[in-house]
């Protein structure tokens, strides 16, 4: 299995932004993560529309956009035309979220969910079906260059269970405290995605963090 490696460019250098897209654009990574955090759902706020705009016309890589907003129904339609080809919200925030993947879908884009740590993944057997992306938090949502929690091994597996017992195409995402240590268990324990900040744009040689990590064996 080789994983799709997403660096979040919330640890990018926001001066030197179209430097650090075009870094990625030259990298053998897959997707650009854009992480959207609205200083409610989370204690943090990072960036919005217009910076997702401005990513969008350097980037040439898929954009996977991680709304960590109360509402996100109400900017779905603005990030898709950002953009977005994949947009997932958080189970936390959304009280409709079969109605909320269901307006991701019908905008074009790849549908995701990402649950908090506290958050079973058992709470999703009735979506998962309908899901192109699940998005395990490893670290509470809000900042990047936290340690990750190693009890989201034991969800990995879980949901790679849940995924086969419910015949769903979803991609497994794991998002925070990514690094050369934690990816290759990762990956057997059936994760997709890859989602690297700090580990990434904090390496001496970005570049040659980002291919170590597309050739972690499975
Ligand atoms: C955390 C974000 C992550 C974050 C990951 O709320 O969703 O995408 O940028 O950063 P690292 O890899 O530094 O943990
Ligand atoms: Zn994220």
């Amino acid at each position: 299995m080789i994983p799709i490696i997403a660096p979040s460019l919330l640890a990018a250098d926001f001066a030197n932004l179209q430097r650090d897209i075009e870094l990625i654009n030259n990298s053998d990574a897959d997707w650009f993560h854009l992480d959207i955090m609205d200083g409610q759902f989370v204690p943090n706020i990072s960036f919005g529309v217009p910076v997702c705009q401005a990513i969008a016309r350097h980037a040439r890589k898929p954009l996977d956009v991680h709304l960590m907003i109360e509402h996100p129904e109400l900017y779905l339609e603005i990030f898709k035309k950002c953009g977005a080809n994949s947009i997932s919200v958080h189970y936390e925030a959304c009280p409709h979220l079969h109605s909320v993947v269901q307006q991701i879908k019908t905008l074009g884009c790849q549908a995701g969910v990402a649950i908090n740590p506290h958050t079973p993944v058992s709470h999703l057997s009735d979506i998962i079906a309908d899901l192109d992306l699940v998005c395990i938090m490893s670290v509470n949502p809000g900042f990047g260059g936290q340690k990750f929690i190693e009890n989201s091994f034991d969800k990995v597996q879980e949901l790679r269970k849940l995924i086969t017992d419910k015949q769903s195409k979803a991609l497994i995402e794991i998002d925070g405290g990514v690094n050369n240590r934690n990816a290759q268990p990762l990956i057997t324990a059936g994760v997709d995605i890859l989602v690297a900040g700090s580990f990434v744009f904090n390496s001496e040689d970005p570049l040659k963090t980002i291919s170590d990590l597309k050739k972690v064996p499975a």
